[in-house]
C-alpha cells in the first residue's frame, strides 16, 4: 500500500495465508527478487474473482507464474487462464511451478513478447491483468480493449511506480522517464475512456480497475 507501511504491515496481517504451495512460491520468488503481486494485491485479487467469477483470464507478464497458479487456486474450476511471458529465465521455472501446482490444464503459458503476441490473440476474455513492460500500459490497455468482453474487467498493476507517478518528470531518474510518461498516458486514458468505468486504488503499487460497458 502507498503511503504508510505500518498500516499496509497491520492491514496484511489481516489476511489468511494461501495455500501452503503458494506460500512457498511466494518465498521463492522473495528471496530471488522476482517482482510478484503484494500481500494487500493478492486480497483484492481473490476478492475480484470471488465477486466476478470470471471464465476466462489473460495475464500479461507471468513472472514465474504465482499471479497465474494463484488466480487459479481463486477462481471457479472453470476458469481458464493465459498468460505472456518472454524472459526466457522465467518461462522455464513458470512452467515447472504450473506443472507442480496441478493447474497446467487450466493454465496455457504463451512464450513470447506480448507486444508480438497480444495482436494476434482472437479469443476474447472476462478479465485481463496487466503486469508485464510499464513503458508499454497503453499498448496494452488499447489490445486488453479489444480482447475483453463487454461487461469484462481491466486489472493493471504497479500503476502509480510506488508514488512517483505523483513527481514532476525532472525529479524521476532519466532511465525512467519514458515509463513515468506512458504510465501518465495510460492513466489518463482509462480513466478519461468513454467505454470504460475505472477506478484507480491505492492498493500494493498502485492497481487500477476498469470496466468495459456492455
Ligand atoms: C511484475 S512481473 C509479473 C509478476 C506476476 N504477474 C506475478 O505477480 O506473479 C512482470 C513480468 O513481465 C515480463 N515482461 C516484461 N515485458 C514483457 C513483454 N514485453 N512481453 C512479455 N512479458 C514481459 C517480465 O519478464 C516479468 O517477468
Amino acid at each position: 500500500m502507498i503511503g504508510n507501511e505500518r498500516l499496509t504491515g497491520f492491514v496484511n496481517s489481516l489476511y489468511k495465508g494461501n495455500t501452503p504451495f503458494l506460500d512457498a512460491l511466494e518465498r521463492d520468488a522473495r528471496n530471488d527478487d522476482i517482482p510478484i503481486i503484494r500481500k494487500e494485491t493478492q486480497a483484492f485479487l481473490r476478492f475480484v474473482l470471488k465477486e466476478r467469477d470470471p471464465r476466462s483470464i489473460l495475464e500479461i507478464g507471468a513472472a514465474i507464474g504465482f499471479s497465474a497458479i494463484f488466480m487459479a487456486e481463486y477462481s471457479s474450476p472453470g476458469c481458464r487462464i493465459s498468460t505472456i511471458e518472454n524472459y526466457e529465465k522465467r518461462i522455464v521455472p513458470a512452467e515447472k511451478n504450473i506443472e507442480k501446482s496441478g493447474y497446467s490444464d487450466r493454465i496455457t503459458l504463451i512464450r513470447g513478447d506480448a507486444a508480438e503476441i497480444l495482436p494476434t490473440l482472437q479469443e476474447s476474455f472476462d478479465m485481463i491483468f496487466i503486469d508485464a513492460a510499464k513503458a508499454q500500459y497503453p499498448f496494452y490497455l488499447k489490445e486488453a480493449d479489444r480482447l475483453l468482453k463487454p461487461g469484462g474487467l481491466i486489472l493493471a498493476d504497479n500503476c502509480l511506480q510506488d508514488g512517483d507517478i505523483l513527481e514532476s518528470k525532472f525529479a524521476v531518474e532519466r532511465r525512467n522517464r519514458t515509463i513515468h510518461k506512458r504510465m501518465r498516458e495510460f492513466l489518463k486514458e482509462i480513466t478519461a475512456s468513454d467505454h470504460f468505468t475505472a477506478a484507480v486504488l491505492p492498493i500494493g503499487d498502485g492497481i487500477a480497475v476498469a470496466v468495459k460497458d456492455k
